[in-house]
């Protein structure tokens, strides 16, 4: 039977300890996957279903977590639209034609099947669901459409993103189309991903905090409410990242997401009280938090504990990925005392 935790948490309902998993666990803090990653570049590990499949479950077997989420990238979702993907290491994920202009926009497709492009992504899923299934759920995910379309737009990531705020704000009708198709492939691909076995669906908005508040409510959250609607009916919770996006739970709480991703630029104790009890939360320690001594590490693994009791259902998690160099020994040793701490009082 599977351990449905992290489900019962998403859903607010009892559960016997506080779930716990961490944002890019199948990355490349693990020597298991660095092994995996030593053989292959990052786009055919994404694209060869057995090798996605296989660093998707070293978390779960490794550390003990309490769920997996799915080896992939936010950027590949795009592809099938019409748009080429590079990746360098340590560069990262680059478009070297970048969405620019009117006919760039309008050759964007919006594919009818979602697998056309994609199969090796619920290919792999389907391997993952199968040898999931007496142990934790899968998480699916996608990036949130204003954070993709930054990359589009943009063609690699940059701390500023400034060719797409120009667009946004002076071809409002570029930006709508290219936001609209987005989130239509989007939904699409979420919908597919859950009938392929993910457990939940996770909705990364790593770039919300470009906006300000009120720009944000206009020009970034309709397309997330748009895209929770539309997969509603696939019967799997929806967690919803709004990274850095710290003026806006009033109106982020109805945005039909079961539970809100909270970075580790709030207080979680506030935000908690700020969203009230009809969503739950996920979060939010320092991801340099690990680097910190054993006992320190309690401490902040306690007082998150603490204020993450207020929520309807809390699901412990960093506040952002896991960074690269991460002592593997404290990411288990966070994991643990999450177990223990609130495992006993439980009993
Ligand atoms: O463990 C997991 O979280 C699952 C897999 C996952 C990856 N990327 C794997 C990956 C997930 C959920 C993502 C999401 C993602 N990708 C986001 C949103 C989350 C966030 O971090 O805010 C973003 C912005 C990206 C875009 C991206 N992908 C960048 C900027 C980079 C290069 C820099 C970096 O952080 O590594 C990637 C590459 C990437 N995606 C790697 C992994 C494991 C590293 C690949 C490698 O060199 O091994």
């Amino acid at each position: 039977m599977m351990n449905d935790t992290f489900l019962r948490a998403c859903r607010g309902e009892p559960t016997d300890y506080t779930p716990i998993w961490m944002m890019r666990q199948a990355g490349r803090f693990l020597p298991e996957y660095q092994k995996v990653l030593a053989r292959h570049d990052f786009l055919t590990a994404c694209r060869t279903p057995e090798i996605a499949a296989e660093i998707t479950m070293q978390p779960v077997d490794v550390l003990g977590v309490d769920a997996a989420i799915f080896y992939s990238d936010i950027t590949t979702t795009v592809v099938p639209m019409g748009i080429e993907l590079h990746y360098e290491k340590g560069k990262g994920p680059s478009y070297p034609n970048p969405i620019r202009t009117r006919a760039d926009v309008d050759n964007l497709r919006v594919p009818d099947d979602p697998a056309d492009g994609l199969a090796f992504v619920y290919e792999a899923q389907k391997i993952c669901a199968r040898e999931l299934e007496s142990k934790v759920p899968l998480i699916g995910f996608a990036g949130a459409p204003f954070t993709v379309s930054a990359y589009m737009v943009e063609g690699r990531g940059t701390n500023s993103f400034v060719e797409f705020r120009k667009l946004a704000f002076s071809q409002p009708e570029i930006y709508s189309i290219l936001m609209d198709k987005v989130a239509r492939h989007t939904a699409n691909y979420l919908k597919a991903q859950a009938a392929a076995g993910a457990n939940a669906l996770m909705l990364f908005d790593s770039h919300a905090g470009l906006l300000g508040p009120g720009d944000y409510a206009e020009m970034n959250l309709p397309y997330v409410k748009q895209i929770i609607a539309d997969i509603k009916s696939a019967g799997v919770p929806v967690i919803y990242l709004p990274f850095a996006q710290h003026n806006s739970l009033g109106s982020i709480q109805d945005c039909g997401a079961d539970v809100i991703a909270l970075d580790y630029g709030f207080r979680l104790d506030d935000a908690i009280e700020e969203l009230g009890q009809h969503v739950s939360v996920q979060g939010n320690v320092e991801p340099h938090a690990l680097f910190l001594p054993r006992d320190k590490i309690e401490q902040r693994v306690t007082a998150t504990l603490k204020a993450g009791k207020g929520a309807r259902g809390h699901i412990f998690n960093l506040g952002h990925g896991v960074p690269q160099h991460a002592p593997v020994d404290n990411v288990k040793a966070m994991i643990d005392m999450v177990h223990e701490k609130t495992q006993a009082k439980a009993a």
